[in-house]
C-alpha cells in the first residue's frame, strides 16, 4: 500500500508558488492578495480559514481576513462582498461556508466577481468547468486530481466510485474524474443518500473518492482488492488514547483497508493540505490574469 501524501506534496506546490511569486515581484508585479470573509464562530470555519491565512504568509502572499458577526445581514455581506469586488488590490475573494440559516448561500456566491472566485463555487465558473473550459476549479476536487497526478495514478477508462454528491466536493469531482483530461476520463458513478446497493458499487471501484462526512462509513467489505482510495472525510471523534481525548478520522476505516488497498490518502495528512494548496494556486492564476 502507499500512502497519498498530501501534506509532503503540498509543501511541494506551496513552494513552487513561492518561487513563482518571487519571480512576479522580480518583474515588477504585486503580491497575489487573497481577501477571505468569515461569518460568526463556527469552529472548523475558524480552523480552516485561519490556516488559509496561515498559508497566504508562507507562500509571500497578501490577505484580508474580514470577520462578520453571526447575525449580520444579507445585505451587509453582500455589500462586504461587493467592496472586494472593486477593490483592485485583492486578487481573490473567498466566502468561508457554511453561511448562518438566514443567509442565502446562493445569493453570496452569484455576488462573488467570477474572476476572483477562486473557490470555484460561482455558477458560471462550474459551467465553464462542466465544459472544460477554462475556470477556477474547486479547491478539494482540485487537490485530488492534482495528488493522482503527481502520483501517477491511471484514472482513464477505470471504474470511479464518488461517494457524496456536495457542491464543494462530490459533484465537482465526478465531473473532473469523467472530463476528457488527464487526470479523468474515467467511468464515474456518483452514489448518494437516495443510492441502492451502495456497497456493490463500491466493490466495483477502481478508485474510491469517498466524501459524505460520516466517520468510518466505508470498510473492507466494501472496497475491492488493489483500489485507490481518496477519503475527503474529516471528523473528530472520541478517544481515549490521545491526550487531548478526541482524534481525527476519515469517512474511510483507514486500519480495516490498509492491506487491501493499493493507495490511500491519511486523515489527517491526504486531501486537507492539498484543499488549501489548490486554494493558494487558484489565488496565483487569479493574480497573474489580472497584471
Ligand atoms: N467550507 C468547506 N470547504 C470549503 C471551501 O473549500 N471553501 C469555502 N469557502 N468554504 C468551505
Amino acid at each position: 500500500m502507499i500512502l497519498l501524501d498530501g501534506k509532503k506534496t503540498s509543501n511541494e506546490i506551496k513552494d513552487e508558488i513561492a518561487l513563482e511569486v518571487d519571480s512576479l515581484i522580480n518583474s515588477g508585479g504585486k503580491k497575489p492578495h487573497l481577501a477571505a470573509i468569515l461569518v460568526g464562530n463556527n469552529g472548523a470555519s475558524e480552523t480552516y480559514v485561519n490556516a488559509k491565512v496561515k498559508a497566504c504568509n508562507k507562500v509571500g502572499f497578501d490577505s484580508t481576513l474580514v470577520r462578520l458577526e453571526d447575525s449580520v445581514s444579507e445585505d451587509k455581506l453582500i455589500d462586504e462582498i461587493k467592496k472586494i469586488n472593486n477593490n483592485n488590490l485583492i486578487d481573490g475573494l473567498i466566502v468561508q461556508l457554511p453561511l448562518p440559516n438566514h443567509i442565502n448561500e446562493k445569493k453570496i456566491i452569484n455576488t462573488i466577481d467570477v474572476l476572483k472566485d477562486v473557490d470555484g463555487f460561482h455558477p458560471i465558473n462550474i459551467g465553464n468547468m462542466t465544459l472544460n473550459l477554462p475556470s477556477f476549479i474547486p479547491a478539494t476536487p482540485a487537490g485530488i486530481i492534482e495528488l493522482l497526478d503527481r502520483y501517477k495514478i491511471d484514472t482513464e477508462g477505470k471504474n470511479c466510485v464518488v461517494i457524496g454528491r456536495s457542491h464543494i466536493v462530490g459533484l465537482p469531482v465526478s465531473i473532473l474524474m469523467a472530463r476528457n483530461n488527464n487526470p479523468g476520463n474515467a467511468t464515474v458513478t456518483l452514489v448518494h443518500s437516495r443510492s441502492k446497493n451502495i456497497k456493490d458499487v463500491c466493490l466495483k471501484a477502481d478508485i474510491l473518492i469517498v466524501a459524505l462526512g460520516k466517520a468510518n462509513f466505508v470498510n473492507s467489505s466494501m472496497v475491492k482488492a488493489g483500489c485507490c482510495i481518496i477519503d475527503v472525510g474529516i471528523t473528530r471523534i472520541p478517544s481515549d488514547i490521545t491526550k487531548s481525548g478526541w482524534k481525527l478520522v476519515g469517512d474511510v476505516d483507514f486500519n480495516d483497508v490498509k492491506d487491501k488497498v493499493s493507495y490511500i490518502t491519511p486523515v489527517p495528512g491526504g486531501v486537507g493540505p492539498m484543499t488549501i494548496a489548490m486554494l493558494l494556486k487558484n489565488t496565483l492564476l487569479a493574480a497573474k490574469s489580472r497584471n
